[in-house]
């Protein structure tokens, strides 16, 4: 039988065009928050659920807000006897909390993804931050998988950018830069990165890099606070290239990114759609769908 997809309300334009590609039928709930901050979820097709695997879309930016919800509609789905309850988080969060950077410091990836663990039975997601684990597996003990927005990323830039450069900010934006460049053969850069602060980072560039006629682009997993783009813009008109295009698999824009984007003349951000935001340009649906029906027993159903 095909799946159930219930998603979050800020996914609805991601669950629409999943829609369109699989027959998948589509759960609606409700979730009620109380004056006092505490929720309450209803199903509202709760006859459907009953021996059905059930997906749950969501993005987990602002994870602190959507985590009770999200583990609640997980416990009341099996409560209404769904057969399996699968996660398909588009951006997973706490992934860069990856070590204990001082004595007595909490490894928040390891205890965010231990209370994902215990309710779901299997989960995948899109680009997570593999920094210091190299697999999902290292950290969840159910099926975990990931796709990345790496083939979309560079067919976007294939057909939108003339003679573009690549550009990776750091060591751990390798394995996007690689991707992206790849299968058009592009040319790419890694340059070194050193975070002194939240909102303060150094980015080391190379000399002699032959910047004219050619079209900088900016590609990284998360745009969060914007300074590791900004800076390399920065370090890029320095260096007499032009301002680049940037383009972040999950844009978080968190506080005052958008002005200090806007403060640096850079106009083209464009991210994909896995964290709902108007700088989305990049449709990683296809994706999801793909890593979903793997999770899914039988032959691939939808
Ligand atoms: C860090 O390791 C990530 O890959 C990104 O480079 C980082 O999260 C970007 O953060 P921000 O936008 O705050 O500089």
């Amino acid at each position: 039988m095909a799946p159930i997809l219930f998603h979050f309300p800020d996914s609805a334009s991601l669950a629409e065009s999943i829609r369109k590609q699989t027959d998948w039928e589509y759960g609606a709930w409700e979730h009620h928050r109380f004056p006092d901050g505490e929720s309450r979820l209803r199903i509202l097709n709760s006859e459907q659920v009953k021996d059905r695997d059930a997906v749950i879309l969501l993005s987990l930016d602002k994870p602190n807000q959507k985590i009770i919800p999200l583990l609640f509609l997980a416990r009341l789905l099996r409560a209404e006897g769904a057969a399996r309850v699968g996660l398909a988080v588009t951006y997973l969060a706490y992934m860069r909390q990856d070590k204990s950077f001082h004595p007595g410091e909490g490894i928040s990836q390891r205890y965010f993804a231990g209370l994902l663990d215990s309710h779901f039975d299997w989960l995948v997601t899109l680009d997570p931050h593999l920094h210091r684990i190299s697999s999902l597996t290292e950290i969840f003990t159910v099926p975990a998988r990931h796709g990345s927005a790496a083939g979309a990323i560079g067919k976007w830039i294939h057909n939108n950018i003339e003679k573009p450069v690549i550009i990776g900010p750091d060591e751990e934006s390798r394995q996007w830069a690689e991707q992206v460049a790849g299968p058009g053969n592009l040319e790419y850069l890694v340059l070194n990165k050193i975070r002194r602060g939240d909102k303060e980072v150094e980015i080391l560039f190379p000399e002699g890099f032959e910047w004219q006629g050619r079209q900088p682009v900016l590609v990284d997993d998360i745009i969060s606070t914007g300074r590791t783009m900004i800076e390399t813009a920065l370090q890029l008109e320095k260096h007499g290239a032009r301002v680049p295009v940037c383009i972040g698999v999950h844009g978080l824009f968190t506080g005052d990114a958008r002005e200090k984007f806007a403060e640096a003349g850079i106009e083209r951000i464009i991210t994909c759609d896995s964290v709902p935001d108007p700088t989305n340009a990049i449709d990683i649906s296809s994706v999801m769908v793909r890593l979903i029906k793997e999770m899914l027993p039988g032959p691939n159903p939808g």
